[in-house]
């Protein structure tokens, strides 16, 4: 099968889970494109048998920037079932309404969601999980994943149950695409920073710029993160979200970390959950 996934990751966790995805899909003796909705797009979808889409969760919803790039897709000819991949930094059932806005505009595009597969990833916003977390969580989505790749070859159906009132709640949430970008205009730069211009290569919108010998943040900020999260020397002021700003890329290979969990309070039944109903996937995958 030819198979192409479209995904936007801001600071690579989405990447990192797509990659594994695409990964097992090729071990099953499929052809795979991946396709960095940032970059320049070319391909013809009706070339591809199978579609799929990544996201980071923003808000309870999917990036703007992978809402426009669907917006731009042509419609396709005839209906074809296409697949859904996100990470969140939390385990919450409100992020299953992340991705009905998406949905609705692939509908249109003759896009017919019927598998969903979502991972819990460590969070580059709100606050640092420990690399310990981090460890944990990604070693449960590179199990997990083979599991759902091999359920989505056997076309399972796999759709994320939605919370009551969700298409509203996500509406409501959206607000972000818009607070984003009046957040965006408020980033400042610190006297640390050594003019490397990483933030100025790395903006997917290319939001940043060099003005003046000074750095200007535009209008077009979709709050991904990445710049902020990857800067050196942690020289880049979030606007109002300072905060719950979270700087430098985890070790995911760090599970003997440790460092104090400041946040181990925080959703932690939702987290256990997360991770006793994989390992219970996990445990009877390798039974079978
Ligand atoms: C602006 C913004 C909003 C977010 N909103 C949510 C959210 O609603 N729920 C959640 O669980 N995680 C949320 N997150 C966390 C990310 O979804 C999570 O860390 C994700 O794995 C990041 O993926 P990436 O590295 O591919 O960008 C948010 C992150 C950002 C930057």
């Amino acid at each position: 099968m030819k198979i192409l996934i479209c995904y936007f990751s801001g600071t690579g966790n989405t990447k990192r889970v797509v990659d594994k995805f695409a990964e097992c899909l090729k071990e099953n003796g499929n052809d795979v494109t991946l396709q960095r909705v940032e970059h320049e797009f070319n391909l013809n979808i009706e070339d591809f048998d199978l579609i799929g889409f990544g996201y980071p969760v923003h808000a309870f919803n999917a990036p703007e920037i992978i809402l426009s790039f669907v917006k731009k897709l042509k419609k396709l000819e005839n209906k074809k079932d296409v697949f859904i991949i996100n990470t969140s930094g939390e385990p919450l059932k409100l992020n299953n309404i992340s991705s009905i806005k998406l949905t609705s505009l692939l509908k249109k595009k003759n896009m017919i969601v019927k598998y969903e597969y979502h991972y819990v990833m460590p969070y580059n916003i709100i606050f640092r999980h420990t690399d310990r977390m981090a460890y944990r969580m990604w070693e449960t989505a590179k199990k997990i994943i083979p599991l759902d790749v091999k359920e989505l070859l056997e076309k399972k159906p796999a759709k994320l149950k939605k919370v009551f009132m969700g298409r509203f709640l996500a509406y409501i949430f959206r607000i972000e695409h818009w607070g984003g970008k009046f957040n965006g205009k408020h980033y400042k730069v610190l006297p640390e920073c050594i003019n490397c211009n990483c933030c100025v290569n790395i903006c997917p919108t290319k939001n940043i710029t060099v003005k003046d010998g000074g750095l200007h943040f535009g209008k077009n900020c979709i709050m991904c993160m990445r710049c902020s999260f990857l800067c050196q020397k942690n020289a880049i002021k979030i606007g109002f979200f300072n905060k719950w700003k979270v700087n430098g890329v985890y070790n995911f290979n760090n599970p003997g970390d440790t460092s104090e969990d400041k946040h181990k309070k925080y959703c932690k039944k939702a987290y256990q959950k997360y991770f006793k109903l994989s390992e219970e996937r996990i445990a009877k995958a390798s039974a079978e």
